[in-house]
């Protein structure tokens, strides 16, 4: 049976830390709207184009622009069995959307783990951030740290601060989410799909947490 899974969570709270770990181990794949939108950049497309100011000043792209991409990415083959959304939906109107996508294949959103981490540790954790351009893996100085100062673990390459990891975009990033997308909790909790985890534990209690809340609504 195919499983959908959403991950909410503020800026920093660990959803593309613990995506890529489900990836790894339940072999779903991650669709974080924020590293297409990042690929996008780096290839340069018309659709990185038009996203671009948004994300560099914090702002939440567009939703026909975010909607059209994920469309797009859910017609690949590797989504059949399920994927696992990281940072998407971000509005009421995204999540309907996916709704009504997913239920073109008799699908839907099976369950939405929320990574709960206090606002001010969400700032510590994305000031000392440093992502891999090769596999997307996400290190942290203090609380991550890459085995070699600087260099990805898995394959090697020079990690690198994201553009919008500028304080004033962080601090714009944390509104907005509190703003727009905070209201989707209420939306999941009521459909009786949220269920809410510590993400201030350690990286490995959180996984642990994530796999049982997803066992369960298999
Ligand atoms: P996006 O790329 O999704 O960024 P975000 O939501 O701001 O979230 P982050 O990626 O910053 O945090 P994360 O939760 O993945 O944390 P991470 O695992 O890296 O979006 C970027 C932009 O794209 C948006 O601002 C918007 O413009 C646009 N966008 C994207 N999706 C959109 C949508 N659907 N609609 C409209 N616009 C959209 O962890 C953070 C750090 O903490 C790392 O250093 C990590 O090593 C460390 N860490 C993680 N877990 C732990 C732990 N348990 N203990 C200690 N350290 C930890
Ligand atoms: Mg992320
Ligand atoms: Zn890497």
């Amino acid at each position: 049976m195919a499983i959908y899974v959403v991950l909410m969570g503020g800026p920093g709270a660990g959803k593309g830390t613990q995506a890529k770990k489900l990836q790894k181990q339940m072999g779903l794949p991650q669709i974080s709207t924020g590293d297409l939108f990042r690929e996008n950049f780096k290839n340069e497309t018309k659709l990185g184009r038009q996203a671009r100011p948004y994300v560099d000043s914090g702002e939440l792209v567009p939703d026909e622009i975010t909607l059209g991409m994920v469309g797009e990415r859910l017609k690949r083959p590797d989504t059949e069995g399920g994927a696992i959304f990281d940072g998407f939906p971000r509005t009421i109107a995204q999540a309907d959307a996916l709704e009504a996508l997913l239920a073109e294949n008799g699908e839907r959103v099976n369950v939405v783990p929320y990574i709960h981490v206090d606002k001010d540790l969400l700032l510590k954790r994305l000031a000392g951030r440093w992502t891999c351009p090769v596999c997307g893996r996400v290190y942290h100085d203090l609380f991550n740290p890459p085995q070699k100062p600087g260099v990805c673990d898995v394959d090697g390459a020079k990690l690198y601060q994201r553009e919008d990891d500028t304080m004033d975009t962080q601090r714009r990033r944390i509104e907005v989410y509190f703003e727009q997308t905070a209201p989707l909790l209420d939306y999941y909790r009521g459909k009786g799909l949220l269920i809410q985890i510590d993400g201030e534990q350690s990286i490995e209690q959180v996984f642990e947490d994530l796999r049982k809340a997803i066992e369960e609504a298999r």
